[in-house]
């Protein structure tokens, strides 16, 4: 009696070395493990991506980023990032490659600039939308990664501007008040009435 139990434990041993070596990857192992024991938590398939997203017992369900930020910081949120619709921009999910380069990237949900504008921004025409968008997350509106103020002067020397005619006095008034952001019907990119003092 008390062999025939010892065989069965060892038996049923063997069988769960041998079935654990068919699951290389963590579903698989896991699919083995709730055979055995009752009670083993279900996976948690998205909560293991990229950024600050481990749980301390991986079984939470989150479903969009919010749930993961930090509560004491107000992000605007890409909404495709927000939805954690990683695979829409990257090869795989919580992978740093992207599955095409930019701009066509965000062509593919957004307005082509060519078919808006004759004359594209230098960095809109090299297809560089992420020189001023932060692709998931920011805490500027429209994802800009600086706040709009220091936007433009970060590429444009102040001095330069300030040398021109149309730039005298212009005090704290935004650049995007009299510029397109991304082309325009000529390179000075100005927004429809705004007239040329030189
Ligand atoms: C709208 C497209 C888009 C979506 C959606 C998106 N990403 Fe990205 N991600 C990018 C781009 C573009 C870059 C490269 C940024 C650069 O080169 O300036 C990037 C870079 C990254 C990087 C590299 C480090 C970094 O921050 O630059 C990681 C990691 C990453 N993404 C993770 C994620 C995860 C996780 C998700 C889903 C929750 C996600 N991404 C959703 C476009 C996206
Ligand atoms: C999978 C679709 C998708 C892709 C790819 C995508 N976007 Fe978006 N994007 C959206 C949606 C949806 C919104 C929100 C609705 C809207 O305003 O059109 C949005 C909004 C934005 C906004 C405005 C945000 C705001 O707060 O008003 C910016 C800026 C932006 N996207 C830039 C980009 C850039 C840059 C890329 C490429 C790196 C990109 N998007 C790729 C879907 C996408
Ligand atoms: C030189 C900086 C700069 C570059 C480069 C740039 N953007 Fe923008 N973008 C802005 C600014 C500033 C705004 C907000 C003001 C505005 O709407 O013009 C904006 C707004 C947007 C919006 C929101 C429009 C709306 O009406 O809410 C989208 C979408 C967007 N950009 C997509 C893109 C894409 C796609 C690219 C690359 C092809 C790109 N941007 C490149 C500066 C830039
Ligand atoms: C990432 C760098 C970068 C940022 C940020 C940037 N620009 Fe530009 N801008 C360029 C480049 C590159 C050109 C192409 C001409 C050149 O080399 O000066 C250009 C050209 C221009 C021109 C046409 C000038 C000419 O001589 O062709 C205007 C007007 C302009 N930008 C306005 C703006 C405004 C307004 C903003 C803020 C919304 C801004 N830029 C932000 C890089 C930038
Ligand atoms: C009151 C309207 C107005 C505002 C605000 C404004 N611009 Fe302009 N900008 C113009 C006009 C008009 C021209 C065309 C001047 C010309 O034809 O000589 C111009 C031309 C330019 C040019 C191309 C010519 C040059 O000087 O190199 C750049 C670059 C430029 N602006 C950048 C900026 C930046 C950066 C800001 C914000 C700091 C800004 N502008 C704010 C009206 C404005």
């Amino acid at each position: 009696m008390k062999y025939i139990k010892l065989n069965f434990i060892t038996g049923l041993l063997f069988g769960i070395i041998v079935l654990s070596m068919f699951g290389c990857n963590k579903s698989s192992q896991h699919q083995i493990l709730t055979v055995f024991f009752d009670g083993v938590e279900p996976i948690n398939e998205v909560a293991k991506v990229g950024e600050d997203s481990t749980s301390t017992d991986g079984t939470v369900n989150i479903k969009s980023t919010k749930q993961i930020l930090p509560a004491n910081i107000q992000y605007y949120l890409h909404s495709p990032f927000e939805d954690r619709s990683c695979e829409s921009c990257h090869y795989t999910m919580g992978s740093n490659r992207l599955n095409q380069p930019q701009p066509q990237l965000c062509y593919d949900c957004h307005d082509d600039f060519q078919e808006e504008y004759t004359e594209l921004h230098g960095p809109v025409a090299s297809g560089n939308c992420t020189a001023c968008h932060n692709p998931h997350k920011s805490q500027n509106e429209k994802l800009l990664v600086v706040e709009i103020e220091k936007l433009c002067v970060y590429c444009h020397e102040t001095g330069d501007v300030s040398n021109n005619q149309s730039h005298k006095d212009l005090g704290s008034v935004n650049c995007i008040s009299c510029h397109n952001s991304h082309g325009g019907e000529t390179l000075n990119m100005l927004k429809p009435g705004v007239k040329t003092e030189s």
